[in-house]
């Protein structure tokens, strides 16, 4: 996820730029640029790091012009710098792109480029897409920008200027772009945010799509070189909302933005029915995998074991990584030691890594944030590619994580000549659609927080591979309600737990279909018997309506899909009832997004 801004008009550009990256900062805040067109030249100016220190640079007063670009990074291919940051320009500096999206196929026709004797100086995908168009371009800037993007596969969001051209161009593929329409100027953005200071008509580029920005118009035609149609649309938001888009926290945008983090993360995994991962390891050689993780990671880190254990019946043993390497672990030959994080710079998950790589284990990290220390300090790695989470509380990432270690597990199988249901993998191609299902029960999930805010405490029980998401949504709970929460498997509430139960002390139970489905209905009754209350999540409500007022349904899917459909309802609710009580929720008190400390 990226930011990408454009301006073309009488203004000075540069501040408008730059205003606008600032607004799309929540986007990728890791490396940003600008470039403005004046006498015929380029003048172009990028740096790592964010907007505030960007601002100071000396430099800037160099750059100068009323036609301009600029875009904040979020990295994917080739680490935060200022090598990597947009805009890109080809050989001669004549053109210049910034691009949001990933380019699947960007490996191949770099090859080719290069042959042709292209300089490709980054390590980016994106920087290929200039060359590209350098190499089309003789004198037709739209008809190269339409010959390069047929070649694409993945996803973009383009805008493209030409030293000599009064015109930004701009080209959707899956990355949001909106023009904003002014009195002679106009504007682009990934998000209206970045232009609502200066209007508030605006145009959504659709998939496929493809503009030409002038100061006083602009034309859109389709890929196939259609004329489209330009439906202009007034902005009623104001700046503080649409900064988060119309959602009253980041952390419900994020929730909310899950089918679509799904979608991103699956693209181009599965092929052929096989799942495709760039992994560094031998399958066949591995004979234990050890999983370290803080905190919500951790609870991904249980739901691998599962998935792993089932399907490529490798034996796996997850720590906290905060213990890991004070207790003296045995690491023996064949040992995969897997760290798991969103940040990739919490320093218990990053100690541990260079503990087991100290002791001669191979490592892979499962991780968010490209470049990072974590992703550094790792043999091999997946990134879960789920775009910025500024909500403390770790919510699009955890489910991202999950999918991963599904396909982690079933890449494992495959390496170990292990049969793989065709169904499952049909059922993860399906896996955002039903995202999207478990969320539309956001006002049911409303009316229980109405219900049940006031709980002096909260149990969340479940079993086998739902066990780690009834401990991810008492989590969840605390953190962000300060409610005390516990989350268990169902099975233990008798040990001990129990005790607890009260009328005011109510427990969420998830209960999809299973071989364990009738040993938790049990556990329901022994809750009931002790005048506890009950909220049932599940996607077998017939049988269940008749143990609880509070159920909600979830789409039916297989038990190992089901951890990630039932993290939606668990994260929602303990949403909705801290925002009835009024708390803080994207900084809970005394939380940090990422903690860099032992
Ligand atoms: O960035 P990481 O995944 O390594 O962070 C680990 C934990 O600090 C994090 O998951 C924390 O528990 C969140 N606040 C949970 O919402």
């Amino acid at each position: 996820m990226c930011g990408i801004i454009g301006y073309i008009g009488k203004k000075e550009a540069q501040p408008i730029l730059i205003k606008g990256l600032e607004r799309l900062e929540y986007r990728g805040y890791d490396s940003l640029g600008i470039c403005l067109q004046k006498n015929n030249k380029l003048h172009i100016l990028k740096k790592k790091g964010r907007v505030e220190d960007f601002k100071r640079l000396p430099l800037l007063a160099n750059i100068q012009g009323n036609l301009g670009i600029g875009h904040t990074r979020w990295a994917t291919h080739g680490v935060p710098s200022q090598l990597n940051a947009h805009p890109h320009t080809d050989c001669h500096q004549n053109i210049a792109i910034v691009h949001n999206g990933i380019i699947e196929n960007y490996q191949l026709l770099k090859n080719v480029l290069i042959k042709e004797g292209h300089k490709i100086v980054s390590q980016t995908d994106s920087e290929i897409i200039v060359h590209l168009i350098e190499k089309f371009y003789h004198g037709d800037l739209e008809e190269a920008v339409l010959k390069t993007v047929n070649l694409l596969e993945g996803t973009f969001g383009l805008a493209i200027m030409h030293k000599d051209k009064n015109n930004i161009i701009a080209v959707r593929r899956g990355s949001p772009l909106a023009i904003g329409i002014g009195r002679g100027e106009m504007f682009l953005a990934s998000d209206v945010s970045a232009m609502l200071e200066h209007t508030r008509q605006v145009v959504y580029l659709k998939d496929n799509q493809m503009a030409v920005i002038r100061r006083n118009s602009f034309q859109i035609k389709n890929l196939d070189g259609q004329k489209a149609e330009k439906e202009i649309k007034m902005i009623k938001w104001n700046l503080d909302q649409i900064e988060k888009s119309g959602y009253k926290h980041f952390m419900e945008k994020e929730i909310f933005e899950q089918p679509e983090t799904i979608k991103d993360l699956l693209r181009g995994k599965i092929k052929n029915n096989t799942i495709k991962l760039s992994l560094n390891i031998e399958p066949e050689r591995i004979k234990r995998i050890i999983i370290t993780a803080c905190g919500t990671s951790w609870h991904a880190a249980l739901v691998g074991k599962y998935f792993i254990e089932h399907f490529a019946r490798i034996p796996v043993v997850v720590d906290y990584a905060s213990e890991f390497r004070y207790r003296n672990p045995i690491i023996n030959e064949g040992d995969l030691v897997v760290g798991i994080s969103q940040s990739g710079e919490t320093a218990d998950t990053l100690e541990a890594i260079r503990e087991a790589k100290k002791k001669g284990a191979a490592t892979l990290g499962i991780i968010n944030v490209v470049g990072s220390t974590i992703s550094q300090a790792v043999d091999s790695g997946i990134f879960i590619h789920a775009g910025p989470e500024i909500g403390v509380a770790s919510t699009k990432a955890f489910t991202a994580q999950l999918t991963s270690l599904l396909l982690f597990a079933l890449y494992l199988a495959q390496g170990n000549n292990l049969k793989i249901e065709k169904a499952l993998i049909l059922e993860l191609k399906q896996l955002p659609n039903q995202i999207k299902e478990s969320l539309a029960n956001h006002k049911e999930i409303k009316a229980l927080a109405k219900q049940f805010y006031k709980s002096k405490g909260f149990f969340f029980l479940a079993r086998g591979v739902n066990t780690p998401i009834a401990l991810e949504g008492a989590l969840k709970l605390k953190e962000i309600s300060y409610i005390p929460a516990e989350g268990y498997p169902a099975g233990e509430m008798k040990h001990g737990p129990i005790a607890l139960i009260d009328k005011d002390f109510p427990t969420l139970f998830l209960a999809p279909r299973s071989a364990t489905l009738n040993k938790i209905i049990s556990n329901m009754q022994e809750i009931k018997a002790r005048k506890g209350e009950t909220i049932i999540v599940t996607n077998d409500p017939k049988r269940l309506k008749r143990l609880s007022h509070s159920v909600v349904e979830v789409p039916l899917t297989s038990e190992w899909i089901s951890p990630i459909i039932n993290t939606m309802p668990v994260q929602l609710l303990a949403y909705y009832i801290a925002d009835l009580k009024g708390c803080n929720i994207d900084k809970p008190r005394n939380l940090a997004k990422s903690v860099t400390v032992e």
